[in-house]
């Protein structure tokens, strides 16, 4: 019955997990998926997750279902992260937020959505991207393009070339965004470029959807957010995908957010009606645990405090190795430029090594990078850096 299925070749993040996890070399070091690892090597649990963890755990809490948008208190917490506490377009209703399993779940149910009301249009993700994007919307069956962003040459965006692509784009057509923190890359756009590309979306009426994945990890929560909260007071309609995996530690707990921003408080309801009806045919509603935490943690103001810190503390502590790597690889390469290490932003760098370095890093030395040369910073700590400095010099030589 099952002959003509085809075979899954396994995804190129979540399979190089798997494979790490078979390698019993004890050197090993996980540099491949985006999670976040301490100082340790350990995925810390956020003092601010367990206090408020603690403090739920203290009372008998029912497990009723949740409602299909999820917990009001989270998606309000959500759109208050994201757009700013006083953002005008919370007060006039226009933003319709409903809780998603993480990321990937957000930009699900937005692909599903967009894909049932704009159904003639194209999707363009960034030149590279993280491999689900694609994915994702062909999953919900869009046609997916590229559009030009990273430029190996400069270890930079495209940025002339990406603004000229936008401008021949015809309207309706759906840019998958990263507004802080690029994956693959770490590259970023300027707030200058910022301002200037959106202005190209809302003269050609293209339509914007941001994938932030990883606030805070940039600059800090509210200087991540630039790209969003520019769009929202340009009143450009725009979509935003968010996830606590990252920023609070929950990867497991699945918290994330849609949004999806309106031009009036009547068209929001629409959507919000459409996209509750999304989920409902997807998986009717989200899981309570997550969103309970995210929600305390945001709505106390001494949680938030310590979660701001905590957050900051994961940014400088990449920043770090970053530096590290860069005067480890200096000394030994004195020859090559590796300032690139130290300019990107948040988890990622794009090393610029070959698939056949990457797989060398793997075969000689139990390094994992991703296939196409993505290195997440946040795996590397005092005791690894020396090794995987050692290892990259070996196959750069
Ligand atoms: C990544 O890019 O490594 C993370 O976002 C994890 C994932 O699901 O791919």
């Amino acid at each position: 019955m099952f002959k003509h299925i085809e075979h899954y070749p396994g995804d190129p993040i979540l399979g190089l997990v798997e494979t790490f996890n078979q390698d019993s070399r004890p050197e090993k070091v996980n540099l491949g998926i985006g999670i976040y690892f301490d100082e340790d090597g350990k995925l810390p649990v956020l003092k601010c997750v367990r206090t408020a963890e603690i403090q739920r755990a203290e009372t008998a809490q029912p497990r009723s279902y949740l409602p299909m948008e999820g917990l009001v208190a989270y998606r309000t917490a959500v759109q208050k992260l994201l757009f700013g506490a006083d953002n005008p377009a919370l007060q006039q209703e226009r933003i319709a937020t409903i809780q998603t399993l993480g990321g990937s779940g957000a930009l699900k149910v937005g692909a599903d959505f967009l894909h049932r009301w704009f159904p003639q249009a194209k999707v363009y993700v960034s030149d590279p991207t993280w491999d689900n994007h694609k994915s994702i919307f062909e999953g919900a069956g869009f046609e997916v393009g590229t559009y030009p962003y990273y430029n190996p040459e400069t270890i930079g965006v495209k940025y002339d070339e990406m603004l000229a692509f936008f401008k021949q784009l015809p309207e309706n057509s759906i840019l998958l965004l990263h507004p802080c923190c690029h994956n693959p890359t770490g590259v970023d756009l300027s707030e200058n470029q910022w301002d200037e590309l959106l202005e190209t979306v809302k003269n050609n009426k293209l339509i914007p959807f941001m994938d932030i994945a990883y606030q805070g990890f940039g600059e800090d929560l509210d200087n991540d957010a630039y790209a969003i909260r520019k769009a929202v007071s340009m009143n450009l309609p725009l979509f935003v995908s968010n996830s606590f995996s990252k920023n609070l530690s929950f990867y497991g707990e699945r918290v994330g957010g849609l949004s999806i921003v309106c031009p009036n408080k009547e068209e929001a309801a629409l959507v919000f009606g459409q996209l509750k009806f999304t989920v409902r045919r997807i998986y009717s509603s989200p899981p309570a645990h997550g969103a309970f935490i995210t929600a305390a943690v945001m709505d106390s103001e001494e949680l938030f405090a310590v979660w701001q810190q905590e957050v900051n503390e994961m940014r400088d502590r990449i920043r770090q190795m970053r530096r590290k790597l860069y005067d480890a690889l200096t000394a030994k390469l004195p020859g090559k430029d590796f300032s690139y290490f130290i300019k990107q932003r948040g988890m990622f760098s794009y090393t610029g090594l070959s698939p056949e370095q990457v797989q060398r890093l793997q075969d000689e030395f139990a390094v994992y990078l991703v296939g196409s040369g993505r290195m997440c910073v946040a795996g590397l700590n005092s005791r690894n850096i020396d090794y995987v400095a050692e290892a990259f010099a070996a196959v750069l030589k």
